[in-house]
């Protein structure tokens, strides 16, 4: 486990987006599942103002780790807030954007997806293999959007799956365990002081942490990195 803390959020974000132009600097295809949340967000508005053109994003396919079964125009649609801080601003052949659709009937649009996900993706030992997976977590320790109400999703044999959020009963669709841990590399972004004790809990397998998704990622591959803050990383 790679654990790499930094002094803020925007130090978070600048730091992933070299390590991200790195990552797809050698490779000439790249197909990465994307997360929602305010981590990201502020990783996406790095990458539009100081990546924009050190990196040819011709060569990367955006996908999604998860959704909410909103329209694409809804404020709430992980697809939206990356097309704002992000799609907008890049030039990326609209081709390469997967994007999960959340208007549709959650039940079809999780097989569509899951198709999908088996049509475009490199396969490894015959299961389709993300590059890379962008993973946040909640401070309830859920991640993309398997929540610990739901932790039985994580071990589903499917890629996608229907979610449902504790609180609001808001339909998501979430990709698997499955699809997570035959990526090739996943990538935590956690900041904030709200998700010190989850992480500490995570890392040193303390209290309640079976109870949490975010402890089941553990890529085959190995290439787990956590991008942390000081806040987040504070009860380490
Ligand atoms: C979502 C995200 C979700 C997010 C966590 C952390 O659709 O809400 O995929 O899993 O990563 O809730 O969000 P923050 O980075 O905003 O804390």
């Amino acid at each position: 486990m790679d654990i790499r803390i930094y002094d803020s959020k925007s130090l978070v974000a600048r730091h992933f987006s070299d390590y991200l132009e790195q990552f797809i600097s050698d490779k000439d295809e790249v197909h990465i599942a994307l997360s929602g949340g305010s981590t990201p967000q502020i990783v996406f508005e790095e990458l539009a103002s100081h990546k924009k053109d050190a990196i040819d994003w011709s060569k990367v396919h955006f996908y999604w780790g998860d959704e909410r079964c909103v329209p694409p125009t809804d404020d709430q649609s992980n697809y939206k807030m990356t097309y704002t801080y992000l799609l907008s601003q890049i030039t990326i052949p609209m081709d390469n954007v997967h994007r999960i659709k959340g208007e549709d009937l959650p039940t079809k649009e999780a097989v569509r997806y899951e198709e999908l996900l088996r049509k475009k993706l490199p396969k490894s030992d015959g299961i389709p293999s993300f590059d890379l997976v962008i993973l946040g977590m909640g401070e309830d320790g859920h991640t993309a959007s398997i929540f610990p109400h739901e932790i039985g999703l994580w071990e589903s044999d499917k890629l996608c799956e229907v979610a449902t959020h504790p609180e609001s009963g808001q339909k998501r669709i979430t990709i698997t365990g499955k699809a997570i841990n035959h990526s090739k590399e996943v990538a935590f972004l956690v900041t904030g002081i709200g998700k010190k004790e989850k992480v500490a809990e995570i890392m040193t397998h303390r209290g309640d942490y079976e109870e949490y998704p975010a402890t089941l990622v553990a890529p085959e591959s190995g290439n787990l990195i956590w991008f942390l803050d000081k806040e987040a990383a504070s009860d380490l």
